[in-house]
């Protein structure tokens, strides 16, 4: 069984989280896995977390088995949060799911078996997780154009022109905000024009909405999404509790696909069911009834706000912070893009070589895509990072 057995290809953003915890260089910095850190580089608890937690701990009084579909008020929360008012409520299929992946998997499954002859379309760049997830079901992914590492823009054109000759019944990919790796998001008018063309290729959205609360705020997030709720007939969505709730280690994610009609949106949540069920049964419990519990809280959910509004608002101070270091550092605005991304993640231009170079030289983490985690430096090294990677491109 074993004997000629290799070991797999090492996963780039886990790995990189191995090589930095064996690095006893104290100065080092970790712009790797998407984690908000603040400035001594924790991850705490969310005040409104804490509360919910302790509030379980005193009002719970079983362990039962949440069922496969899990929470189903927590699931009813979640499609309030990402839908919003975009679309009714019942017409929306809905899954608790082992965080944003889980629930990509369900989708994908749930996919694989329904319409398994369709291509999955992966933006050009995309999280480094996601054509793996589609292949383990054996789905076909192609990838559109999405951003220009060079001139660190969206290919909005580009994009539009290659989903054109997608066939009909098509999969087309989407990050609903604070696209992963680039930070670039469509702006209204294109989403808008998008929908249209998704609606007359007959395409079918899936939006991965992972980052909803870090970009604009939560609504501002999800405007993409709701615009195409509102004008496609169907779309999945993946939706993660990971970082707008700091549930990273919980969790917490949802699986939703918005249906023609309530009678399709219940056989498909049947469906997905079955899925889960074969795949790990059962979701963990206790992440998503923090997030129920904070949601269906008036004052929970006031503080939450305020919580993510700070953490929000100091992605986007380092953003500032950063660009300004890098003109400073270089006389040039090449990087004035890093104050105009959302979310965590924006790309360096950094080959291989430059990559490893400053991991070993400065210690600085970077993914080998070059992605990097604003979230996750400093404002108090942002200057000599800014320096760093200067000097490792001149090198
Ligand atoms: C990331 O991209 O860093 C996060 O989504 C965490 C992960 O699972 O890779």
């Amino acid at each position: 069984l074993l004997a000629a057995l290799q070991p797999p290809p090492a996963d780039p953003i886990l790995a990189l989280g191995g090589l930095f915890a064996a690095d006893p260089r104290p100065g080092r910095i970790d712009l790797g896995i998407g984690i908000y850190k603040d400035e001594a580089g924790a991850t705490p608890i969310m005040r409104s977390v804490k509360a919910a937690e302790h509030r379980l701990l005193d009002t719970r009084t079983t362990k039962r088995y949440v069922g496969a579909r899990g929470d189903r008020q927590f699931a009813a929360a979640m499609i309030d949060l990402v839908f919003g008012t975009a679309t009714d409520s019942g017409r929306v299929a809905s899954l608790q799911a082992p965080g944003g992946t889980g629930a990509l998997r369900v989708l994908a499954q749930f996919l694989a078996a329904v319409r398994p002859e369709a291509t999955v379309w992966l933006p050009d760049p995309t999280w480094l997780n996601h054509e793996a997830i589609f292949a383990a079901v054996g789905l076909k992914t192609a990838y559109y154009p999405y951003y220009d590492r060079e001139r660190s823009e969206l290919r909005f054109d580009a994009l539009c022109e290659r989903l054109r000759s997608a066939a009909p019944g098509d999969i087309v990919l989407l990050h609903g905000c604070c696209h992963n790796p680039s930070g670039a998001d469509l702006d209204e008018a294109q989403w808008r024009t998008l929908a249209g063309l998704l609606l007359e290729r007959d395409l079918i959205p899936f939006v991965d909405i992972a980052y909803q609360g870090f970009g604009r705020g939560l609504d501002e997030d999800a405007l993409g999404l709701r615009i195409l709720a509102e004008q496609l007939p169907e779309l999945l969505a993946a939706s993660s509790c990971s970082k707008n709730f700091g549930l990273y280690s919980e969790r917490v994610g949802c699986a939703m696909v918005l249906a023609r009609n309530p009678r399709e949106a219940e056989i498909a949540t049947a469906r997905m069911t079955v899925h889960a069920r074969t795949l790990y049964s059962m979701p963990p419990d206790h992440g998503a009834a923090i997030v129920r519990t904070i949601l269906e809280d008036d004052a929970l959910l006031t503080d939450w706000h305020s919580e993510l509004e700070a953490i929000r608002e100091d992605m986007n101070g380092k953003r500032l912070h950063l660009a300004k270091a890098f003109r400073q550092a270089s006389g040039t605005d090449e990087f004035g893009y890093l104050a105009h991304g959302f979310g965590m993640f924006s790309l360096l231009t950094l080959s291989p070589a430059q990559i490893e170079h400053a991991r070993s030289a400065f210690g600085i983490y970077i993914v080998e895509d070059g992605r990097i985690n604003v979230a996750g430096l400093p404002t108090s090294r942002i200057d000599d990072f800014a320096e760093a990677i200067l000097a490792i491109r001149k090198a």
